[in-house]
């Protein structure tokens, strides 16, 4: 097992479920269980709380402040502050959250969105190591997530699942997201044609070098990704679903590349 100091604990808030582990920062792996509560009904800042210490108990590090704790959120996050909330309560618009749970924990955390943590794991240990250029990031799950990495370099808050449809005045990941498909049952290749409307236009925006695609639905990437004709690489994310908790976890031990 590694030193205390090349170890941190990851907690990513999604939508739909919290997952949390130990992370060994040199091998970028999980060292623990993943350990997974469902996001309570209406994500409210004391019930989301309370589902982190529950994961943290799960963990046996609930009072260890030994090991650094970085915590991700599904929305914009800067200087702490969460700045919008499409798929939690609005109570997080505009709200001191870092505080929040560093107050309720009573310990330091690192906090930051959910696909930016997960484009500093894949940057740092996966699928977007040594990438020359721009690389995407995408998470498909309750929503869409994005992160921007250019030359490895994260550029934070990129929100690229609220692009809109023309015509249709409706954010991207309403349509394209993974809780789409489920929602609308869609077939994979039914699917796969809204991804390729999606993919298709963020790569006329940015002209990017690598897509990579996170998110639970990633585990099964050898199900859609082929379906997708785009002139930009476009592989899974190799920690998959674990990259939101790597990424988390790396960023509190080492906040800059
Ligand atoms: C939020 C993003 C988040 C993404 C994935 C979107 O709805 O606006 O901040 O990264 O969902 O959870």
């Amino acid at each position: 097992m590694a030193s205390d100091a090349a170890r941190a604990v990851g907690v990513d808030i999604g939508g739909t479920g919290i997952k949390a582990g130990i992370v060994d920062l040199e091998r970028g792996e999980l060292i623990s269980d993943r350990v997974k509560v469902a996001t309570p009904e209406g994500a409210h800042p004391p019930d989301v709380l309370a589902a982190v210490t529950e994961v943290l108990s799960t963990l046996g590090v609930a009072d260890d402040q030994s090991v650094p704790l970085g915590v991700a959120f599904p929305a914009i996050v800067k200087n702490g502050r969460t700045l919008s909330a499409a798929n939690v309560s609005d109570d997080w618009i505009d709200f001191e959250a870092e505080k929040f749970f560093e107050d309720g924990l009573g310990r330091d955390i690192h906090f930051a969105n959910d696909a930016d943590v997960a484009g500093v794991a894949e940057v740092r240990y996966g699928a977007a190591k040594d990438q020359a250029g721009l690389t995407i990031l995408t998470t498909l799950g309750t929503g869409i997530g994005s992160a921007l990495l250019y030359n490895g370099v994260l550029v934070p808050n990129s929100e690229l699942g609220h692009v809109q449809r023309a015509r249709h005045g409706k954010d991207a990941e309403a349509y394209a997201a993974y809780s789409a498909m489920e929602r609308h049952e869609l077939t994979w290749e039914q699917w796969a044609k809204r991804l390729q409307w999606y993919y298709g236009h963020i790569e006329f925006l940015f002209s990017p070098d690598l897509f990579v695609v996170g998110g639970g639905v990633s585990k099964h990437a050898d199900k859609f990704l082929h379906l997708l004709e785009l002139k930009t690489p476009i592989v899974p994310a190799v920690h998959r679903n674990n990259a939101g908790i790597i990424g988390a976890a790396a960023l509190a031990g080492r906040p800059t590349a």
